[in-house]
């Protein structure tokens, strides 16, 4: 089975979120096989996002990912769960997210967040599992 990352992001936690995004995973058939809620460490946070590490908004992100609790789940399928993902959740700018995507249908800006993150590729996927779980 193919397996990705996805973690839930604070704003998902702060406006009680957690089952509904979590039901729209498990509805388009893609199965939960590890589940953490936990704060982790900044470094943690930034070699997540060390593609980013120029941006203007890696150190708010990286700040707000590690100092509020996230859920950090391995979910898998039997088909291609990165790309079906990745649809599932839209535009990373939630203005920009289809309606019927998750960010499109929960979230109205990028900040402080937009709600969900998932692996973009199987070698992406393999090192953020490695550092979640
Ligand atoms: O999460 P995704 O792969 O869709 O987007 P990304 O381009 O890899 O950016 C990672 C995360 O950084 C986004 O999900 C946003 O939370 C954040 N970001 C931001 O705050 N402002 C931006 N202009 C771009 C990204
Ligand atoms: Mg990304």
């Amino acid at each position: 089975m193919e397996k990705s990352l996805v973690l839930l992001k604070p704003e998902a936690l702060r406006r009680n979120l957690v089952g509904k995004l979590i039901e729209r995973l498990e509805r388009a058939g893609l199965i939960v096989e590890e589940l953490k809620m936990s704060q982790f460490d900044r470094e943690v946070i930034a070699e997540l996002y060390k593609e980013h590490k120029d941006k203007s908004f890696f150190d708010d992100i990286v700040s707000h990912m590690s100092e509020n609790k996230i859920v950090a789940i391995v979910i898998k399928s039997e088909g291609n769960t990165i790309r079906k993902i990745r649809k599932l959740i839209g535009s990373t700018d939630p203005i920009e997210a289809a309606p019927g995507t998750i960010r499109g249908d929960f979230a109205f800006k990028m900040e402080p967040d937009n709600l969900i993150h998932a692996s973009d590729s199987q070698e992406a996927a393999k090192r953020e599992l490695k550092l979640f779980f």
